[in-house]
């Protein structure tokens, strides 16, 4: 629990020179490690069900099941691309702090941000794979300039807690769901392979410029930051909101059948709800994510942040 302004903590070099490591033994190319050539597999699911939530929805048939998880593995390969935007704008910008001092650290940063880049182009691809691919009529509505714009509006604390929060997630997701998971296209399983095997290093950094920032900012700068997260939290959910609507509407209308007003709204539910576990409660009960965030916050803090998440908990 942080109570005073503690002085700014020097940079512990090694564990950046650590991250350069890693990135370079597990650097890998979009076209010849990832996508060789390959199309997506549409007999096979997308995003597993333990993340996607069908078998919530008994009224579904295996292959009903199956395109729910394709629709929704294509937003959620989007929603990265999405993130990276403002991940990355931010890596570069606390980078800006090494320039003149720590080149170990500047280095890791600037392949972290270059990695980004990489995985948005990455993303993009995807896109254009399942738009030829899957059914008209699919679209991503959020724009990601107009979401970093926003995000990137509120204090630095904010956004790489906001940082870290999902990039310890997206290891989670691959090591316990996408990984074990023998019946999911190998293409789309191969993205998040090489995906997290890049996010591991992002997530260490994460901590690390949080933990930094974190010693720069007096209690009142702390308080307002945690306002801010709050904030992000609040501006993910809407994004959520919207998208579920959009992608609930788009899968019923390339199903052969026709749904009653219940089985409508409880697609919608479950999409809702299983982005919300995907994208803000899975990333919240990491412990990684809980052990710094109590560190760096005061008791009623933590509480304001409970209170706030109550709601999407489910
Ligand atoms: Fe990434
Ligand atoms: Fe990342």
């Amino acid at each position: 629990m942080n109570t005073t302004v503690a002085s700014i903590p020097t940079v512990d070099t090694d564990r950046y020179a650590k991250c350069i490591e890693a990135s370079k033994r597990v650097r890998w190319d979009i076209d010849d490690d990832v996508i060789r050539g390959r199309r997506f597999d549409l007999g096979r699911k997308f995003l597993p069900d333990g993340l996607s939530k069908v078998n919530d929805l008994a009224f579904l048939s295996r292959e009903e099941k199956r395109l729910l998880s394709q629709v929704q593995g294509r937003t959620y390969a989007n929603m990265f691309g999405l993130v990276e935007r403002f991940i990355c704008a931010k890596t570069m910008e606390v980078s800006g702090d090494h320039v003149l001092g720590d080149q170990v650290a500047l280095e890791a940063l600037v392949r972290f941000s270059d990695e980004e880049l990489k995985h948005q182009a990455l993303f993009r691809r995807l896109e254009a794979m399942a738009a030829a691919q899957m059914p008209d009529g699919y679209a991503f509505l959020p724009d990601p300039d107009e979401v970093a714009g926003a995000v990137l509006s509120k204090a630095t604390w904010a956004v790489l807690a906001l940082t870290l929060h999902i990039e310890l997630f997206t290891q989670v997701h691959y090591r316990e769901s996408i990984q074990p998971d023998a019946e999911l296209s190998e293409l789309w399983k191969d993205v998040f392979r090489f995906h997290w095997m890049e996010e591991s290093q992002h997530a260490v950094m994460d901590e690390l410029e949080w933990v930094r920032e974190d010693a720069k900012l007096s209690e009142a700068e702390r308080d307002q930051a945690v306002t801010d997260l709050i904030d992000l939290v609040g501006a993910v959910d809407g994004i959520l909101q919207v998208q579920a609507g959009q992608d609930a509407a788009y899968f019923t209308a390339h199903c052969d059948r026709v749904f009653g007003p219940d089985e409508t709204a409880a697609i919608h539910d479950t999409v809702l709800a299983a982005y919300r576990w995907q994208y803000i409660v899975s990333g919240v009960q990491v412990p990684r994510f809980g052990e710094v965030l109590t560190r760096l916050v005061t008791a009623e803090q933590g509480g304001r942040i409970q209170t706030a998440l109550a709601p999407l908990m489910g």
